[in-house]
Order: C-alpha cells, then sequence, then structure tokens
C-alpha cells in the first residue's frame, strides 16, 4: 500500500485522464476540438461526422496541411504542439489550440486514430492509439489532410459515460457547436452527417448567405449590420430586428477573434443596445464577432475556452453597446406589411396576346393590360374616390362625426391646397405630395409617404417621443420643467413617499420641483413641460405607481424606467382626437426621435404599407 505522505509524480496515464475531464465533458467537446485543429491546419473544407451522437464515433476529415509521420507520433503526447513556441506566444494567442492537451485527452478516454498526409508527400500516416497502450504508427495512401477517428468515448471511463445526456441531447450540443462554426467561417465549407443523415453542407460563402443556409431565410433577411472600429478593436457581424427576437437565449452568438465565447456581461451590453426594442422577456438575435488584438485578452482561463478574460472589460463592454446602437439607430425598423404571396393565390397571370403583354385575371377571365400608364394607375389609387368615399361613410352616423372632423378639418381648411393636389397629381406630379393625416378611430394616424402610406399608433408616438424628452432631460441636455402658478398637494402612502426619496434626484432633473410637508403630503411647485395641466398631481402619482410597476417588470436602469413611466402616463391615450395640426405636429416630433419605430415597451409604433406591395394585392403586379 502507498505510503500516506509520500508525494509521487502521477503516471502519463492518470495525468491525461485528469485532464481529459477538464477537456472533453462530453462529444461535443471533442467535436470541437478536431474541428478547431482541423481549421488551425488552414483547412477550407471540413466534415464531421458522428455516430450515437458521437458516443459510438466522431469523425473528422479535413484538407488542411497534414501531419508528418514523426509530429503525427507528437501529436497525442501532452504539451506537444505545433502554435506555441515561446512564452510571448501565450500572450497573443491566434490560433484556436495553444495547449497542446487535446489530441493527450482524447487519447486517453477513447480509441483514436487519425490518419494524415502532407500535401507534397507520396503517401500518409495512420497512427491507432489505444489508452494504455504503444500506439502503431503504419504507411497509408490517402488524400492530402488529416482524419480523424474517435471511437467508443469514455468507454474506459464508465463513470463518465454514464453521466451523458440522452442521444437527443448530446447531438443537440454538437450541432450548436457546428452552427457556430459554420456561421463565423463562411469561408470554410463545412459539411455535417449523423449517422447517414446529412444534417448540412454550406459550401463558402459571403456571412448573410451563410447565416441563411444555416438559420434560414427568416433570419437572414432580418439582419442589421454591425460594423463599427475604434483604435483597438473591431466589432463586426448583425444583430437581428427585434421582429426576430426569440423568449430564449439560442439566437445569441458572440464570438471573440472568431472563437465562440460565453459572456454574461458582454451579453448584457448587446441587450441593453436593444434598449427598449423588444418586448419583455425577449432576448435579440445576434452574430458578433469583437476583433480584438489577441495581447489584450487571456484566452487561457477555461478548460474549454468558452469564456474569456479581457484587460479592459468595460470598454469592450462600452464598444459593444455603441456598436449595436449605432446599428439599430441607422436601420429603418419600421415593420412592412408583408403579405405572403405563397399562401395568397394570385388570380392574375400573365399571357401574351397577340405580341401584346396582358394580364388576365383567373377566376373570371378579365383581361387586364399591363400598358397602362403607371404614373396613371398611381394618380387613380390616391385621388378623391377614397375620400369621398369615407366622407360619405363619416356623414352617416353622428358618433363618426368626429371622425369626418379630424380625418379631413385639415384638408377642408385648405380647400385650396386641396385642389392644387388634385391639379398635381392629375400632372402626376408625385414627387411633393401635400401632406395629408388621418385620424382612425381616434386610434391611429395614416399619412402618405414616398413608399406609399404608413399607419401610426398615437399613443405609443406620443410615449415614444415623451420617453425621449425625458432621458434627455435626466441627462441634463435641456430643461423640461414649467413653474406653476400656485403649489398643488399630493397624498401618497408611505410607501410611496419612500419610493419618491429615492427617486428625487431624477424626478427633480425629470421636471419636478416638490418638497415633503409635515403633514407627509408632497407639495409640487414645477412640473415636466410635457404634463396636461390640470393634470399635474394626478400625474405625479400615476408616474410614481407606473415606476413601481415597470421596475417590477424589466431589468432596466431607474432612469430608463422613470423615463417609461413617465411617458406612459403622460402621453396622449387612445380615444383623443386630434386635429390635423396635432397631428402633423406628432408624426414631425416622432420622426425626430433617435428611434421613431417602437414604443419604450417594444411594441411597434409605426406600420407602413408599401405601394408595390399594394399593387401586389390588387393585382397590379405579378
Ligand atoms: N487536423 C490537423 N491538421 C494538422 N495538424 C494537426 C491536426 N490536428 C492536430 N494537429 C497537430 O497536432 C498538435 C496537437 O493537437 P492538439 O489539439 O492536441 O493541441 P493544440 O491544438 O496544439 O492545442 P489545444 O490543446 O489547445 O487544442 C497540433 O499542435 C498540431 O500540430
Ligand atoms: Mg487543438
Amino acid at each position: 500500500m502507498k505510503d500516506k505522505n509520500k508525494i509521487l509524480i502521477l503516471p502519463d496515464f492518470i495525468a491525461n485522464q485528469i485532464a481529459a475531464g477538464e477537456v472533453v465533458q462530453r462529444p461535443e467537446s471533442v467535436v470541437k476540438e478536431l474541428v478547431e485543429n482541423a481549421l488551425d491546419a488552414g483547412a477550407t473544407e471540413v466534415a464531421v461526422v458522428v455516430k450515437m451522437s458521437g458516443k459510438q464515433l466522431i469523425h473528422v476529415v479535413d484538407n488542411g496541411c497534414g501531419i508528418d509521420k514523426d509530429d503525427l507520433e507528437l501529436s497525442i503526447k501532452r504539451h506537444a504542439t505545433s502554435k506555441l513556441i515561446t512564452a510571448e506566444d501565450l500572450e497573443e494567442i491566434r490560433t484556436y489550440g495553444f495547449r497542446g492537451e487535446a489530441l493527450a485527452s482524447i487519447a486517453s478516454i477513447a480509441l483514436l486514430e487519425i490518419r494524415s498526409k502532407l500535401k507534397d508527400a507520396e503517401h500518409g500516416w495512420k497512427l491507432v492509439a489505444e489508452p494504455m497502450k504503444k500506439e502503431i504508427i503504419s504507411p497509408i495512401s490517402m488524400d492530402s489532410g488529416t482524419q480523424v477517428f474517435v471511437k467508443n468515448l469514455f468507454y474506459n471511463v464508465p463513470a463518465r459515460r454514464k453521466f451523458l445526456k440522452s442521444d437527443l441531447t448530446e447531438f443537440r450540443y454538437i450541432s450548436d457547436t457546428m452552427i457556430k462554426f459554420a456561421i463565423i467561417r463562411p469561408d470554410i465549407r463545412f459539411t455535417f452527417y449523423d449517422n447517414e443523415n446529412l444534417i448540412f453542407d454550406v459550401l463558402a460563402s459571403d456571412p448573410v448567405k451563410r447565416i441563411e443556409n444555416i438559420l434560414g431565410k427568416n433570419i437572414s433577411s432580418s439582419l442589421i449590420p454591425v460594423d463599427y472600429s475604434t483604435d483597438t478593436l473591431k466589432i463586426s457581424g448583425f444583430v437581428g430586428e427585434p421582429l426576430i427576437a426569440k423568449q430564449s437565449k439560442s439566437g445569441q452568438y458572440l464570438f471573440l477573434n472568431r472563437r465562440s465565447i460565453i459572456s454574461k456581461s458582454l451579453s448584457y451590453a448587446i441587450f441593453s443596445a436593444f434598449e427598449h426594442l423588444l418586448e419583455k422577456k425577449s432576448h435579440p438575435f445576434y452574430v458578433l464577432n469583437i476583433i480584438l488584438d489577441p495581447k489584450q485578452v487571456d484566452v487561457n482561463v477555461h478548460p474549454q475556452k468558452h469564456e474569456v478574460k479581457f484587460e479592459d472589460e468595460k470598454y469592450i463592454y462600452n464598444a459593444l453597446t455603441k456598436a449595436v446602437g449605432q446599428a439599430l439607430q441607422s436601420s429603418n425598423l419600421v415593420p412592412e406589411i408583408a403579405l405572403n404571396y405563397q399562401e395568397i393565390q394570385s388570380p392574375f397571370t400573365k399571357m401574351n396576346d397577340e405580341d401584346k403583354f396582358v394580364v388576365v385575371n383567373k377566376m373570371t377571365g378579365e383581361v387586364i393590360s399591363t400598358e397602362r400608364n403607371y404614373q396613371e394607375q398611381r394618380g387613380q389609387s390616391t385621388t378623391s374616390p377614397n375620400f369621398q368615399r369615407s366622407r360619405d361613410y363619416s356623414s352617416n352616423s353622428s358618433e363618426n362625426k368626429n371622425f369626418e372632423i379630424s380625418a379631413f378639418d385639415f384638408l377642408f381648411n385648405k380647400k385650396k391646397s386641396e385642389n392644387q393636389q388634385e391639379e398635381a397629381l392629375t400632372k402626376g406630379e408625385f414627387e411633393k405630395p401635400v401632406q395629408m393625416y388621418w385620424q382612425v378611430h381616434r386610434k391611429y394616424i395614416c399619412t402618405q409617404t414616398d413608399k406609399g402610406f404608413i399607419v401610426v399608433d398615437q399613443h405609443a408616438a406620443h410615449e415614444r417621443i415623451l420617453y425621449e424628452k425625458a432621458l434627455k432631460a435626466m441627462n441634463k441636455e435641456y430643461s423640461y420643467s414649467q413653474d406653476l402658478m400656485f403649489p398643488i398637494e399630493v397624498e401618497l402612502d408611505s410607501s410611496k413617499r419612500l419610493l419618491v426619496k429615492e427617486l428625487e434626484k431624477d424626478l427633480v432633473n425629470l421636471g419636478f420641483v416638490f418638497d415633503e410637508k409635515v403633514n407627509g403630503k408632497i407639495s409640487i411647485k414645477a412640473v415636466p413641460l410635457d404634463v396636461v395641466s390640470g393634470s399635474e398631481s394626478e400625474s405625479f402619482k400615476e408616474i410614481v405607481e407606473q415606476y413601481e410597476e415597470e421596475s417590477r417588470l424589466r431589468d432596466s436602469t431607474t432612469r430608463d424606467n422613470l423615463a417609461a413611466s413617465f411617458s406612459c402616463k403622460a402621453a396622449i391615450k387612445t380615444g383623443k382626437y386630434l386635429t390635423g395640426e396635432e397631428m402633423k405636429k406628432l408624426i414631425d416630433e416622432l420622426f425626430n426621435c433617435s428611434m421613431p419605430y417602437v414604443c419604450p415597451h417594444g411594441r411597434p409604433v409605426i406600420i407602413e404599407f408599401t405601394i408595390p406591395e399594394l399593387d401586389r394585392r390588387f393585382g397590379r403586379m405579378l
């Protein structure tokens, strides 16, 4: 029996198995290590085949530089690597691998076979390694590149094998890893098989096409490019439009120098740039690669290299928030009404009729010529008949009288300009339309744009405007306060009074001036500019109550929540009649916002109907 206090050096085999425990946790770890080796070897094509979710076989084939006979023998020894030579190299790692541990670890817990041939060599070499046995090397005829077979993973460590999850779960791990490689390396062809089933075979292509091939068109058509650089880093990739945000975090791909990493704080940096673009509990889609001088990051802090340590994490955090924020602001996030033409069978078909091109309605046999003047068509679709019908409709009921006024007073009051406009329409002068606003059911505002028309949710639009004003006020960018002629008292219960104390600084920056009286009441002397006269005390109360609600539901900063509460309570409500001038002001202010398309709660503010979509819908275009 071993002397209790005697220190022994562990035999290589046991040391390797212990290391393997760290490097190889599951079949997915093997796949990751082998694909990384293939990429480090400069492969342009990598094929992966797994059987029984990698428990039975993992086979990785590459067309990289290959390994010569001597190196092949060394490759499965611990700390044998061709990737690091000096201690300084460890400070700036440019390859996926650097420890010289992966193959040694794998060889200690599975049957390993490596076949490899250098490009100009006459033949390749095959190495067969079995734990506790001397490896065998023999010549083999093969294409240049490397093939690695890993069979019966953990067969000699039953405890580890027992702890593997179901085939489906283990396969998911592998598949996630393959997807990450495929996404970040669109320059590489990846082929991936599960038994005989082809999961994907993606040829080298550009990043968007690769995302489309791997994740589908739904995602690839909703990407916003991110391209941001500072002196020391570059962030590139894509974020998804809020529309494709998911309830889970599965659509989030973060890379550092093309290595997939996990970082709670950096994920939060990206999330926070989405500000209030997302509905509660949804997570944005992103594929982002941070390119950083390897000297500024330590990738050697985690056995699977998933976590990394940045020299200046705060800097990266801020850069990510800025990069994503700028990308979102410069993109048009107005959701268009997308009509699905696969679902809507068009009754129209194009036909050739005596050299003349015609469109025929298949249902009725009606022939609709395509040679109509396009300008004329557009004129017909926007001139008076539409309005005439609405007028008749509104005058039929007294309930709708107000809508009639709201929809058309702006037009009727400007009879002259309407006439001018009709003249312009007949002349086909569409470039400078007279702006018209139509309030629908005291809820939505419609107006024409260059591309078609938009429908704006009046409450959400005003919320957005006030939210941005409030944030600016709290950042002291401008004064947003108006003094009251006479102070107004508000009564709050003790918990709300405590909350007011807590929020005092921000409430003051927002524009409220108040103090607490001896009787516990709060005396308000000034309120933010947009608080409607006569509702000051009610607003104050509601904002504090709403704040409680917002902060319970959302994971945002105090200021954000306060701005959202203020905007929600002070914004014009659904049901409020707006004059033409008011609608115009609202829309103008909305488009002056830095992010006009969503309200602070993540709901859309604007929906656009484009002329091409409408044309297709009405059968004017196939
Ligand atoms: N597919 C391959 N093509 C060419 N050379 C390879 C391939 N796989 C492994 N090698 C060689 O074998 C060596 C050992 O590989 P291994 O994965 O064990 O270590 P590493 O990649 O250097 O470091 P790490 O343990 O961090 O992955 C590599 O340094 C490389 O020289
Ligand atoms: Mg490696």
